[in-house]
């Protein structure tokens, strides 16, 4: 009898005469020919990219002015190629008085000085798509730094500009009385302290959910959605491949219009233990998530498609910021009414929900949990860092890196890296005095800032072991170059067998491999410690990751695990790991040491 069988959204057709059950899917094997090749559905060009997310303040400096700069990122094209990335992510690089390092930005339609000019941005996406690598922006619609043109003439109230950000006159709690001012509400900023800030020229409050420095654009404002499409507009004309879009939780507060005209105050969160200033001491049910935004979401991406369409060109990505709960993180997908949002929103499990706490069966739970939660046709992703948060291996273990870059590559869908992961990169060590970060300076002291900091995530890339890890030519760097520069670089790791990066080669390397691209995927804890993930398509070969977490040495039986057959062998391995590539490994008992993992390759199952 003739049936068809649904592998991961491809139709297979085959002849029956063994019905197989492994796992949760029913094969059908020819007991004579064997089953035959799925027909693999063609990807769009992101569906399995890899993208590296670039903090260019600290990627490469060709001036020696000891910042990072454009003509340094196109130098170094050829390390996109080599590592196997497809795309490339940079943190914003416009023009910008530097308050929160770019995200303040005072002109959407320029570079910013130090970084170059538009000749050298735009040749640094000739270089890169010459040599296949696609470009992403950074796209930061929430707000615009308070020395750009928009703001400098809405706090003038200039015709047409007047409603561009959030203004809001003060409470006057002892009737006209001036002198006794108060702020619209108790909503806190992100970075600490009041959303409200008092301009005297406009004699009304301005909103900032992030710095002072970075006013908060009315979306209810048509001509600020007018904008934002132009702005768009401006950046796929210059060949930009999509955009990382920041913040989007933030983009709309409570209406007044819905609360008697007044607005409203947070409740207290109960979390009693936070400076009162600190987000989080209150609750955030008027100032996050407002469901409003989710349409200005789907919008945008109406509008990238149409453009896309008009022009001939190709699928141009919109990748959402969101560390959101799960339902309103899904949102951003897409809606009921079946409205097309973000291609994705980033998935930040791995920074928000796992830590070097948490065992195997944590991680296959928050796999699962994202893939089970994620509205079916779209595409998953998965990010174990960026310039926001500690950097992975001290996050997790130094001793974790080559396992969590290959749950990294080998989970469906789309990989994302932020520069260093690569070559296994850790904090930077920067002291109080040489703390330039907004989040840090605002809320921390001398003995606490490293609970706010973010600059440990953001030090120089480590190239090699010369002056500066070879990131400038001059000894001082606007944030200090980490100390372990002088092991832990890119060109010592080229120069040995084994390395965090001579791994990530090979697993980016795989995933061109219809199993990694197109296969099903099977997520399981042994038990505490080790975890398993396999990739399985008919007819190919068979990927699967042994991955012990935890900080013991454990055994596990490889042949407890559906799918894996016999000869096994070790396709890459972590660097300290005494089985090496090409290794054969007994479907039987392993003994795995703590952060120790294999990935392996076995015949089609
Ligand atoms: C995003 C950015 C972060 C920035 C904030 C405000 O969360 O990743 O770096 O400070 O938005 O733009
Ligand atoms: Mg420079
Ligand atoms: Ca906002």
């Amino acid at each position: 009898m003739a049936s068809l069988w649904k592998v991961g959204g491809i139709t297979v057709g085959v002849l029956v005469v063994v019905g197989v059950v492994v796992g949760s899917i029913t094969w059908a094997v020819l007991a004579s020919r064997g089953p035959s090749a799925p027909e693999l559905r063609e990807l769009d060009w992101w569906e399995n990219t890899v993208i590296y997310q670039i903090y260019p303040r600290s990627f490469k400096d060709s001036d020696g002015d000891g910042v990072g700069d454009l003509k340094g990122i196109t130098s170094e094209i050829e390390h996109f190629v080599e590592s196997g990335v497809g795309a490339i992510w940079m943190s914003p690089i416009f023009p910008s008085p530097m308050v929160d390092f770019g995200y303040d930005i005072s002109d959407f339609y320029d570079i910013h000085h130090e970084y170059g000019t538009m000749a050298d941005f735009e040749e640094l996406v000739e270089r890169a798509h010459q040599n296949g690598i696609r470009v992403l922006l950074d796209y930061v619609p929430n707000h615009a730094s308070t020395e750009s043109e928009y703001f400098i003439k809405s706090e003038a109230r200039e015709p047409g500009y007047e409603n561009y950000f959030v203004w809001a006159d003060p409470v006057l709690p002892d009737g006209n009385n001036q002198s006794i001012r108060q702020v619209p509400s108790n909503w806190l900023s992100q970075f600490g302290g009041t959303v409200w800030e008092w301009s005297e020229i406009r004699q009304q409050y301005y909103l900032h959910q992030f710095a002072i420095e970075q006013a908060d654009f009315n979306f209810r404002e048509p001509a600020v959605r007018q904008e934002m499409l132009k702005i768009m507009r401006f950046w796929f004309e210059k060949g930009v491949d999509g955009f990382r879009l920041d913040a989007l939780p933030h983009l709309f507060e409570a209406n007044p219009d819905d609360h008697g005209g007044v607005y409203p105050d947070e409740p207290l969160s109960g979390n009693m233990w936070l400076n009162p200033d600190q987000i989080g001491y209150t609750t955030q049910l008027y100032i996050r998530d407002l469901i409003e935004l989710y349409d200005v979401v789907y919008e945008w991406r109406d509008f990238a498609d149409s453009w896309v369409k008009q022009n001939g060109a190709d699928t141009k990505i919109l990748l959402a910021e969101a560390y959101a709960n799960i339902s309103m993180t899904m949102l951003y997908y897409g809606d009921e009414r079946s409205r097309v949002g973000a291609h994705f929103p980033f998935n930040f499990d791995f920074i928000t929900s796992l830590s070097a706490g948490s065992n195997a069966r944590d991680f296959a739970y928050v796999i699962r949990r994202w893939m089970t939660y994620m509205p079916s046709g779209n595409v998953a992703n998965w990010v174990f860092g960026n310039h926001d948060n500690n950097r992975m291996p001290s996050r997790f273990r130094t001793d974790m890196v080559d396992g969590l870059n290959a749950l990294n590559m080998l989970l469906p869908g789309v990989a994302i890296t932020y520069q260093g992961e690569e070559i296994g990169m850790r904090d930077g060590y920067v002291s109080w005095e040489d703390t330039v970060d907004v989040q840090a300076l605002n809320q921390g002291n001398a003995s606490n800032y490293l609970q706010y900091s973010r600059d440990p995530a953001r030090t120089p890339y480590h190239w090699d072991s010369s002056t500066s890890a070879g990131f400038s030519t001059n000894p001082k760097t606007w944030l200090p170059v980490a100390e372990d520069y002088t092991t832990i670089n890119l060109r010592a790791q080229k120069l040995v067998d084994r390395s965090h990066y001579k791994v990530y080669q090979l697993l980016t390397r795989l995933r061109s491999t219809a199993t990694l691209s197109h296969g099903s995927y099977h997520v399981e804890a042994l038990n505490q410690n080790v975890l398993v993930l396999v990739r399985h398509l008919v007819t190919y070969d068979t990927y699967s990751l042994v991955f012990n977490v935890g900080t013991e040495a454990d055994t596990v039986d490889l042949a407890k695990i559906s799918l894996l057959q016999e000869p096994l062998s070790v396709y890459t391995s972590s660097i300290h790991s005494r089985r090496v590539n090409g290794d054969t490994v007994p479907l039987g008992e392993v003994t795995l040491q703590p952060g120790e993992a294999l990935v392996l390759r076995s015949p089609s199952a």
